[in-house]
């Protein structure tokens, strides 16, 4: 893309970014000393000028079709298009044109996403409400690179922990880790959640074809018994090692799957402690509540604060993806994360793929209507990448208020859903072809097939196209009727078209490519975040729920509790009670 000249446009209402008191310690949950980082930033998108220039392009959007766009310019589809990274990402059937582009990034000029960004690489404590760096870009950073945290060079610890990692999967693979009765382990099963969950289970889907297939892999996170019943059906506890993957360490779910696999395997050993140590490993920040659990830190793979559980997969919350994929190929996974990290911090806005992301997303959401973006792999493999992605994004940038504490007066995350296509293709992509909804599509695919069959890897792909097509371009009454289809059936036949969606075209999913695509989201995340003006790297809507869910857990198990809920949740509670 070439620039368009309203980058050089210099935003009159630049962010105003204030110094704030310097921290005095960690910041607990009801909040110590206010925030040390240049962070608490009043800047309100809704009031630079580019903004308000989107807002008028926006009125007269519908004006400007898609075919409108293609056919003023031949070159568009070139211009909107960038290739780096062994990847062609396609945004020329996104609504947006030149004007549009430019006053994007004048947008992400005024929020500062560069000098943002550079600070979050820094180190800088830009996750306020809970005081701490934000610093997954360590995970992957070489180790001669140099990221400090109070003082402190970081990336020796990650390679610390990576080495440790490596030889522990090592002997996995190789057979060489024993369980309590001497036969080697086959079996891996990880126990977590959310982000201890999501990306594991997602990367052993995705890299399946790189893995060890004579290992048997295996993912538990509902609390929901069935989960954990299911993922041991057929297991040998002889030959099974669970994973306990859990930042905290105390979160509900993973520590009753934790306690039901501890019981199972110590059941079959006849009770024998020492069973443990042979059969569980954590992954965890947290050491006392490991050893507690009773499982020899000796045995536990660390992290730090500073990685946030949905950006943790890199971490050795990856050690189920090493053992699966071996040392190598977790390496080849983290340069890939590293190439788009260095790509993000060095490519100029107007040729960045997750600034461009961002703020095409922003364009859909805040200016076009857009509630929700579907997320369409054209990839079997990635049939859990979008559920990934849920939580990479709702988590992230679900919010309402800034960083300083404000109401936002604009919208936030979209709704992030989605399956591998062909399928959804016969499932719900009526709606977004024909809905009253503008659901705006990423469509993955890759070039090389893994198993490859015929030309089905063509139809796949072409479906993709097809898809992208029909939704930008769609199909006016005059065509619908010139094919001879009677009056009355025209108008159920007329795609409007104009319907946004980009296209990322990688070579082949390797673990490389993985990493690339992961760490794209992530940091288009980082810029819709940066713009939104929320704190991304927080999740304190998820606590009410635990905490009324701890307090209904006691009243269940009570014999006669005295409810002080609502009317309808103490029905509801008094009816299970009287029928489990
Ligand atoms: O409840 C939300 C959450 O805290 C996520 O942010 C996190 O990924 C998940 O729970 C699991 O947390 P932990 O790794 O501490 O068990």
């Amino acid at each position: 893309m070439s620039p368009p000249a309203a980058t050089k446009r210099r935003p009159s209402n630049r962010s105003t970014v204030r110094d704030a008191s310097p921290a005095k310690g960690p910041r607990g949950a009801k909040g110590g000393a206010k925030p040390s980082v240049k962070a608490v930033r009043d800047f309100r998108p809704d009031r630079t000028d580019a903004w308000k220039r989107l807002v008028g392009y926006a009125k007269r959007s519908d004006a400007t079709t898609l075919r409108m766009l293609f056919a003023k310019d031949p070159k568009r589809a070139t211009k909107l298009s960038i290739e780096a990274l062994d990847m062609r990402v396609d945004f020329s059937k996104q609504r947006v044109d030149d004007a549009i582009l430019g006053d994007l990034l004048a947008l992400a000029e005024a929020a500062d996403v560069r000098g943002r960004a550079k600070a979050m690489f820094a180190g800088d404590r830009i996750n306020i409400t809970e005081d701490r760096a934000v610093l997954h870009s360590a995970l992957r950073a070489p180790r001669n690179a140099s990221i400090r945290v109070d003082g402190t060079n970081v990336v020796g610890d990650v390679h610390e922990t990576l080495a440790r990692m490596a030889a522990f999967a090592k002997r996995v693979r190789d057979r060489r880790w024993l369980g309590h009765s001497g036969r080697a382990i086959t079996s891996i099963v990880n126990i977590g959640i959310g982000g201890s969950d999501l990306g594991p289970a997602m990367a052993y889907e995705a890299l399946r074809s790189f893995s060890d297939r004579n290992l048997t892999f295996r993912f538990v996170s509902n609390v929901d018994p069935t989960d954990f019943s299911e993922a041991i059906r057929g297991l040998d506890p002889a030959t099974t090692l669970f994973i306990v993957s859990s930042k905290t360490f105390t979160t509900l779910e993973t520590m009753s799957n934790a306690k039901a696999a501890r019981a199972w395997c110590l059941k079959a050993f006849k009770g024998d402690q020492k069973a443990t140590a042979r059969h569980f490993v954590a992954v965890s920040t947290n050491a006392e509540e490991v050893s507690k659990f009773g499982i020899d830190t000796a045995n536990m793979f660390g992290f730090w604060d500073w990685v946030g559980g949905r950006y943790s997969m890199d971490s050795a919350i990856g050690l189920s993806t090493m053992i699966a994929i071996g040392q190598s190929g977790f390496a080849e996974l983290l340069g890939g994360f590293r190439d788009m990290d260095q790509h993000f911090i060095s490519a100029p806005p107007s040729r960045n793929l997750p600034m461009l992301m961002g703020l095409v997303g922003i364009w859909n959401a805040n200016f076009l209507g857009a509630g929700s973006v579907a997320v369409l792999p054209y990839d079997q493999y990635l049939s859990r990448f979008s559920a990934y992605l849920q939580q990479l994004e709702m988590e992230s940038n679900g919010k309402s208020v800034t960083l300083d504490g404000k109401p936002v007066h604009w919208n936030t995350c979209p709704v992030i859903w989605g399956q591998p296509g062909t399928n959804g293709q016969h499932a719900f992509y009526q709606m977004i072809h024909q809905g009253s909804w503008i659901v705006p599509c990423d469509f993955i695919g890759f070039c090389e097939p893994i198993n490859p069959v015929g030309d089905q890897h063509d139809q796949l792909i072409a479906n993709m196209f097809a898809q992208a097509e029909a939704l930008a371009f769609g199909k006016t009454s005059g065509e619908v009727a010139a094919e001879g289809v009677a009056d009355w059936l025209v108008p159920h036949k007329v795609f409007a078209g104009n319907r946004p969606s980009t296209t990322i075209l990688c070579e082949a999913l390797t673990p490389r490519m993985l990493g690339r695509l992961i760490a794209l989201y992530e940091h288009k995340v980082f810029v819709q975040g940066t713009i939104w003006n929320v704190n991304s790297f927080d999740q304190w809507g998820v606590e009410l729920g635990k905490v009324l869910a701890k307090r209904i857990i006691g009243e269940l198990a009570e014999a006669k509790p005295k409810l002080g809920h609502d009317g309808s949740t103490n029905a509801l509670i008094e009816w299970y009670r009287k029928r489990r």
